[in-house]
């Protein structure tokens, strides 16, 4: 029995595909715009950027805070965003006191959760996010390095998530190279659109986007959107994660003797072994660089 969420919970088809279940936090105290607009202001700075509301499903967001700046403050763009076609997006909101028990009931559910799956004995990095878009925002196409499961508070919008793991929407390169933490670039094509599987989204309900599945958003024309999203690891996911660093760590040795490292996600023995191997060769990558610079130096 979950506390945040609803039965419906198909804890069988995690990071498997998208799908939808229930969640009971509409009415949550700390949820309320009201609320928002008092307790964002008081998080650390390093939590909270905004910008204009987006509408190219194909620009970077993790740069939207720097290249599309809305010229606001932020308590002009909490007090406007019904008319200001503005996007806020708040990291860790669960530094501030309002948010703390919401934070520790979702990551027990989650939990819970992932031990049904089978796929790990507990919840691995925890992290909530929230969303708060103006009528007709777009989040950019993009994916991220976590299992997600997206709530809508308020607001209604379409969530379209592509397939995991498929090298037709996003390359294992340009996947492996995000999750050793190289800045995301822009991978957006209209053609990818036919891939897709299109959720109709309201308050009460709750999708779960998979691991690295790519996804983009449109909110609807009538409502301001509040979403929250938990973000969080496997024991399977960081297995993956590992082995991805891994690849993108050997790849350019590999392409230079016209090869390429076996894509992660298809053999979970293959997987470990490789998650496994990522201290040696990082370690075999600093000693390089530390010998290149003393070569260099001589
Ligand atoms: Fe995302």
């Amino acid at each position: 029995m979950y506390k945040c969420f609803g039965d419906d919970l198909a804890s069988g088809r995690l990071d498997v595909e998208p799908f939808k279940f229930t969640h009971n936090l509409v009415d949550h105290p700390a949820l309320s715009m009201k609320s928002l607009a008092r307790s964002l202001p008081e998080l650390p700075p390093h939590c909270i950027r905004y910008s204009k509301a987006l509408s190219d499903l194909g620009i970077s967001f993790d740069r939207a805070h720097i290249d599309h700046r809305n010229g606001m403050s932020l308590e002009e763009t909490v007090e406007t965003i019904r008319t200001s076609n503005s996007y806020i997006t708040v990291a860790d909101p669960h530094e501030h006191p309002a948010f703390r028990d919401l934070y520790h009931d979702l990551s027990a559910d989650v939990g819970q959760m992932i031990r049904r799956s089978g796929k790990g004995s507990n919840v691995r990095e925890p992290r909530m996010w929230m969303f708060i878009a103006s009528p007709n925002a777009q989040t950019p196409f993009h994916f991220d390095r976590y299992s997600n499961f997206l709530m809508q508070i308020s607001g209604s919008k379409e969530v379209a998530v592509f397939p995991n793991f498929d090298q037709k929407i996003i390359s294992a390169a340009d996947c492996e190279s995000y999750m050793d933490r190289v800045e995301a670039k822009p991978l957006w094509k209209p053609e990818f659109d036919q891939y897709a599987t299109k959720f109709e989204f309201a308050p009460g309900e709750a999708i779960h986007i998979p691991y690295v599945a790519g996804h983009y958003v449109k909110n609807g024309a009538e409502n301001v959107s509040i979403s929250l999203s938990f973000f969080f690891q496997t024991d399977q996911t960081h297995r993956w994660s590992d082995a991805m660093r891994f690849n993108h760590r050997v790849r350019r040795r590999f392409v230079q003797v016209g090869m390429a490292p076996h894509p992660v996600g298809i053999s979970p023995r293959r997987d470990a072994l490789k998650a496994h191997a990522l201290p040696m060769v990082t370690r075999i990558g600093s000693m390089l660089r530390s010998a290149r610079q003393r070569f260099a130096r001589a």
